[in-house]
């Protein structure tokens, strides 16, 4: 049972909200948002072995028990972690979900090496700002697309180029590389074909889902064969691209959150956070992270 000191926003949480993710996440209501937390555990069970009251900690709760947008919330051991000593509450929370995202595709999936080449999307984002320290700090050579405004931001994270979509068409600029990271829409995943190199892998995690991820989310064959079928056309030009599509749902972690926690300590990883909004603002939280403009991360500040 961990106190809540600090959550943060993640688009998830509009699109929960909205019922986007029913098929997916079969939430009943009332249902308390939230997928990231940091703050103090104040209990723990008979068994729990690795937390003790009093540890600072910080989480991805495991997406049958979210609901960080709360003055408490209890979870699984197995998903929880230190908090990295050297950064504040709000900069802990604003990590969890975005970082374990980075992990599980570039370290887990991708298997990127050193010396690769990876275009990770939208490098200011939640999820692209730490997927670019990652990648760099695995030695790889990072291409990312930005607007204008937020160039200095992206070379400040590690970013080797930094495409403006407001200027240029990262499919005519960038090619030969081994892993793309695709969290925008269909134009950008298609497009994102004729930048990997024959062999290279594109990953998407803002879809269009596919079957093998219906198979690890436990879903029946008729779900699985209806989330081959939504995924159909982009493996399809995958194939005559020569390269391999896959969806990613990350999930809760708290082995890697802990490697994480190293990284951030370590200093190869900070955290970038855009707005804190007190916890009484929540919505106004969730309606800015749902302009799409932020840069970095938007927190709740919860005590
Ligand atoms: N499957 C999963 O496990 C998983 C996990 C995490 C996130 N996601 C999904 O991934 C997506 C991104 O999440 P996020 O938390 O990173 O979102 P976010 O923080 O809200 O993304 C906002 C950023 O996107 C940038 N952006 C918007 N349009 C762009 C474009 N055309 N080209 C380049 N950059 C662009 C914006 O920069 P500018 O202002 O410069 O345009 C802004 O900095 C969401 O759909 C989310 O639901 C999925």
């Amino acid at each position: 049972m961990v106190e809540i000191h600090a959550a943060s926003v993640n688009p998830l949480d509009a699109k929960i909200r909205d019922g986007e993710f029913k098929l997916i996440l079969p939430y009943r209501l009332p249902l308390i948002l939230g997928n990231d937390v940091a703050g103090v555990v104040v209990r723990v069970g008979s068994s729990v072995r690795g937390f003790k009251p009093g540890d600072e900690v910080y989480a991805r709760p495991a997406q049958d028990r979210i609901g960080t947008f709360a003055e408490f919330i209890a979870m699984n051991e197995a998903d929880v972690a230190m908090k990295p000593k050297n950064l504040t509450m709000e900069e802990a929370a604003s990590l969890p979900l975005v970082a374990l995202t980075a992990w599980q595709v570039l370290v887990e999936r991708a298997n990127l090496k050193k010396g690769q080449k990876v275009l990770i999307h939208a490098g200011s984002g939640g999820v692209g700002a730490i997927a670019i320290q990652l990648a760099k700090h695995i030695g790889a050579y990072v291409a990312t697309t930005t607007s204008t405004a937020n160039i200095d931001l992206v070379k400040s994270l590690g970013a080797d180029v930094a495409v403006d979509y407001k200027k240029d068409d990262f499919g005519n600029v960038l090619q030969g590389y081994d892993v793309v990271l695709n969290s925008l829409g269909k134009e950008t995943l298609e497009k994102s074909l004729r930048v990997l190199k024959p062999g290279g892998k594109l990953f998407s995690i803002s879809g269009p889902p596919d079957a093998a991820f219906a198979r690890q989310n436990g879903s029946g064959w008729l779900f699985q064969q209806l989330m081959g079928l939504l995924s159909s056309g982009i493996r399809r030009k995958s194939k005559r691209h020569g390269v391999s599509y896959s969806f990613h749902f990350m999930t809760a972690n708290g082995g890697q959150l802990g490697k994480i926690t190293s990284l951030i300590e370590a200093g190869a990883i900070r955290a970038v956070v855009d707005r804190v909004f007190p916890f009484q603002s929540t919505n106004e939280a969730l309606a800015y992270v749902e302009t799409g403009r932020a840069k970095g991360k938007v927190v709740i500040a919860v005590k």
